[in-house]
């Protein structure tokens, strides 16, 4: 397997500390970004613990500056960006007849300015290469929508119209562009629902139970290897079967 750098957005979060962990256990080189200093170096040697060595870049993925700086700080610390894993992600839930402008904008500027600002700055360099795997974090919820998720959902569904359109136009540079589409991970995103909603939601799933963040993360790594060169603009549901859609 060829060594490659990974760039994992929101990496130390819930379902980000495992994609960080099984790309770096592949034997990558992997960075993510922070924004609390101290939480991430805590994180970061709670990881180094277990043998898992990350690099730490500061910013907001939501700031194209700051985007544009983080990879820089990667190229300087790892190498060119191979490895793109837009995962960085923020709820704002509630129903649109009660939403601010407010938590409007800063779920489409997290989830998914945040796509154009991090991608954008490492897509000359994989198109010189001539090999580069991306994946967007979306939703179950970018897929069928979701009350109380408007802003949400339409940052979850643009990310994958973003997914299709940078896979045909780099599809003939060696590189790939897929989205995952996760269902109820139990994180702290999810935790933050109240738990009676939680419990009915929950009670949906075929498969009889909330997803942990290493069933996604195994899609993440299928979807970066070497072998998945042919597979791009796919959308991969993951979602214990909540919902089927094609
Ligand atoms: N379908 C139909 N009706 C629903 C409903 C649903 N799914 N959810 C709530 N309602 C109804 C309630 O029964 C209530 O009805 P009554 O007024 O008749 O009693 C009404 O909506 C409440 O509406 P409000 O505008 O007053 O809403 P609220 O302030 O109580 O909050 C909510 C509503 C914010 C949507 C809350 O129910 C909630 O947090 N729901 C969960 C949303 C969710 O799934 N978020 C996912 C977060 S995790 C994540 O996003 C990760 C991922 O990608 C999967
Ligand atoms: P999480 O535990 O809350 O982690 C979110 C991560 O994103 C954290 O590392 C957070 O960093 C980072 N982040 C948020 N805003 C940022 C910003 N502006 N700039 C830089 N980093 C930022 O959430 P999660 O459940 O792991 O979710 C990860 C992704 O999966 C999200 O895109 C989410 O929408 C998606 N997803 C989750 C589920 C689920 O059920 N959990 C389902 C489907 C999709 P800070 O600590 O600095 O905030």
């Amino acid at each position: 397997m060829t060594v490659r750098v990974a760039l994992v957005t929101g990496g130390t979060g819930g379902i980000g500390t495992a994609i960080v962990k099984r790309l770096a256990s592949l034997g990558h080189k992997v960075a993510t970004n922070y924004r609390d200093e101290s939480r991430a170096k805590t994180w970061a040697s709670q990881l180094k613990s277990q043998g898992v060595n990350v690099a730490l870049v500061e910013g907001d993925v939501g700031d194209v500056a700051a985007a544009e700086s983080m990879i820089k700080a990667v190229e300087q610390q790892l190498g060119p960006v191979d490895i793109l894993v837009n995962n960085a992600g923020i709820t704002r839930d509630t129903t649109f007849h009660k939403m601010s402008a407010l938590q409007w904008q800063e779920v489409i500027n997290t989830n998914l300015n945040s796509c154009f600002n991090m991608t954008r700055p490492v897509i000359d360099g994989m198109r010189a290469r001539k090999w580069g795997r991306i994946v967007q974090i979306s939703s179950i919820n970018g897929q069928k929508g979701q009350y109380g998720q408007a802003n949400y959902a339409a940052s979850k569904a643009g990310m994958h119209g973003f997914t299709i359109s940078l896979a045909q136009e780099n599809a003939k540079f060696g590189i790939t562009v897929n989205t995952v589409s996760p269902g109820y991970v139990a994180t702290e995103m999810v935790m933050a629902v109240p738990e009676d909603v939680r419990n009915k939601i929950a009670a949906q799933i075929p498969v009889g139970r909330l997803g942990e963040p290493d069933e996604i993360a195994y899609a993440v790594a299928f979807f970066t290897d070497d072998e998945a060169r042919w597979i791009t603009g796919a959308n991969l549901a993951i979602n214990g079967g909540q919902y089927m859609g094609w």
